[in-house]
């Protein structure tokens, strides 16, 4: 490949899921490494097979479904490679390689930690068996599959002398990529730029590998450190969807690819990513996440091409490039307005959810279009982005539990605000209750819960209108914390919370605040349902 073609590893559906409340379902996994593919990106990391079943076999499905045939869509014709992680224990890299068997181009990545903290006090090792452990294992991995990715987990305050000999021992061993995360997010684009131009110039063996960098931002600098580490030498950014990631997240893929576009002649460097999909790409992350975008957010926010200030507006009038360094089209921003109508038959619109990245067909596609037509039948036009949200709506929330069957509001300033729901539970039973509250939304919170009657605490609730007007649709975004001691375990071995989110859609928003919250009571549910094994936890325990 050529020396000026940056490889994107996309860690959405791993590091990015590690944000606590942005766990996934399986088939948002899916849904979600398969816009990655269609994106263009190089590689997909898609989980941590060894946490639990249901995490290995979501890589696994993903390794069969994305992985192993050319994506219908995809700048490249070939199929993107599916990497699983693993710490570098046997037991993990098996876990991981048989999840990524399946795929066309598998990957396994393991990693340990290198830095003197996390050696003394999470590993208890010292560094002659840091470096021991390393050969084993990546050896291991390599007897297995033949793309292995090692990353030294602390990379950024691992002594540079120790680094340069972790490195090389990993390539001794048979790595083909290696990654130096910063995983605390605490160098500066400066140091880690020298770190990175370090390895380059003291690593036996180092061009015959690929470097790659992983920048969390903890101190704001995740996409200048990666960019500076690119500059240095590196070919490979491992980055997330609109940044998230525990913390304060991971390098936001839209930064680094749009950085790298809008200043070509400067890095000298490009991506295969179509960045016309980045703007739905992000839509989709924040609906199946919970996680959603802040309006001044580069290249993805609502705000990041709106022009309120007068002087701003003049300029622009006068030549967008006064004030205007990107276009919305380049990033897909520019909103479409759909020719479509209620008077559109099923295939019009079946086509252009496929244009928009939805294959959805059958039952799911019945159920969208009856949607579409109420919808039509409440608004006159249609945006693109209707349609997104009408259809992650639908589609993207957790197998229900429970449906919403029916609401009814009173509200206003002359009584108590009463609601009362309908909804159709798992037995198949229809349960009505009402309740008073606060407000409508209060209200018809207390109604579902008289029905669902489990405890849980509201963390967040977020209005938001997709489009403008007074007719536009009203997407409501609920985060909430069962009330149990559960927690589930990252791959570094840290304790995290259970919270849930939930997502809902309507003209009517009391309507989507229903939907949105019974999605999150669902997601607890079965999370609930699920045996202790789910997380892993006592397999996780252990530091790495
Ligand atoms: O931040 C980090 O160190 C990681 C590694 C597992 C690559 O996510
Ligand atoms: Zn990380």
């Amino acid at each position: 490949m050529a020396n000026d073609y940056v490889r994107i590893f996309d860690t959405t559906l791993r590091d990015g899921e590690q944000s606590p409340g942005a766990t996934m379902t399986s088939g948002e996994k899916l849904e979600v490494a398969r816009a990655l593919a269609r994106l263009g990106v190089d590689v997909i990391e898609t989980g941590f097979p060894a946490a639990s079943p249901d995490d290995w076999k979501a890589v696994q499905t993903i390794a069969r479904r994305v992985g192993d045939a050319p994506i219908p869509g995809r700048p490249s014709a070939e199929p993107p490679l599916i990497c699983g992680l693993a710490r570098a224990h046997e037991k993990d890299i098996q876990r991981a390689w048989t999840a990524v068997e399946p795929a066309a181009h598998p990957r396994i990545h393991t990693f340990i930690a290198t830095s003197p903290i996390h050696r003394e006090h999470k590993l208890r090792m010292d560094k002659a068996q840091v470096l021991e452990r390393i050969k084993k294992m990546v050896g291991f991995a390599r007897s297995l599959c033949e793309d292995i990715e090692f990353s030294a987990e602390d990379a950024g305050r691992t002594e540079l002398d120790f680094l340069v000999e972790a490195v090389t021992a990993a390539i001794g061993a048979g790595a083909t990529t290696i990654n130096i995360p910063d995983t605390v997010g605490y160098t500066t684009p400066d140091e880690f730029g020298a770190r990175i131009a370090h390895l380059v110039a003291n690593v036996p063996g180092i061009d015959d590998v690929i470097l790659s960098v992983h920048c969390h931002n903890d101190l704001g600098l995740a996409t200048a450190n990666t960019l500076a580490g690119l500059k240095a030498g590196a070919r490979q950014a491992e980055v997330t969807i609109n940044g998230i990631g525990e913390r304060a997240g991971n390098t936001a893929l839209e930064e680094v690819v749009m950085a790298l576009h809008t200043r070509r002649a400067m890095f000298g460097l490009r991506t295969g990513v179509d960045t016309t999909q980045l703007a739905r790409m992000s839509k989709l992350v924040s609906t199946v996440t919970g996680m959603t975008v802040q309006p001044n957010k580069a290249i993805v926010g609502a705000n990041a091409f709106a022009h309120e200030a007068g002087i701003h507006q003049d300029g622009m009038l006068k030549h967008t490039e006064t004030y205007e360094i990107m276009r919305p089209e380049t990033v897909g921003a520019a909103q479409t307005r759909l020719v479509l109508g209620k008077h559109s038959g099923r295939h019009a619109f079946a086509v252009r959810l496929r244009e928009l990245g939805h294959a959805i067909e059958g039952e799911e596609l019945d159920r969208a279009f009856e949607r579409f037509k109420a919808l039509a039948d409440k608004k006159k036009y249609l945006t693109d982005a209707d349609l997104e949200a009408l259809v992650a709506s639908e589609l993207y929330q957790a197998a229900p539990l429970y449906t919403l069957d029916g609401l009814q509001v009173a509200c206003g300033s002359m009584g108590l605000p009463t609601a009362t729901v309908r909804l159709v539970g798992p037995d198949g039973h229809t349960h009505v209750r009402a309740a008073v509250g606060t407000g409508p939304v209060d209200a018809t919170y207390k109604a579902i819960d008289g029905v669902v009657e489990t405890e849980c605490q509201l963390l967040e609730y977020l209005v938001q209108g997709v489009t403008e007007g007074i007719d536009a649709i009203g997407e409501v975004s609920v985060r909430i914390r069962g009330q149990s001691e559960d927690t589930r375990v990252t791959a570094q071995g840290q304790a995290q919370p259970w919270v849930f989110h939930g997502h809902g859609a309507d003209t009517d928003i009391i309507v989507a605040s229903a939907k949105a919250y019974l999605g999150a009571l669902n997601r607890l549910l079965q999370a609930s349902a699920q045996s202790p094994e789910h997380t892993g936890e006592d397999e996780l325990k252990v530091g790495a």
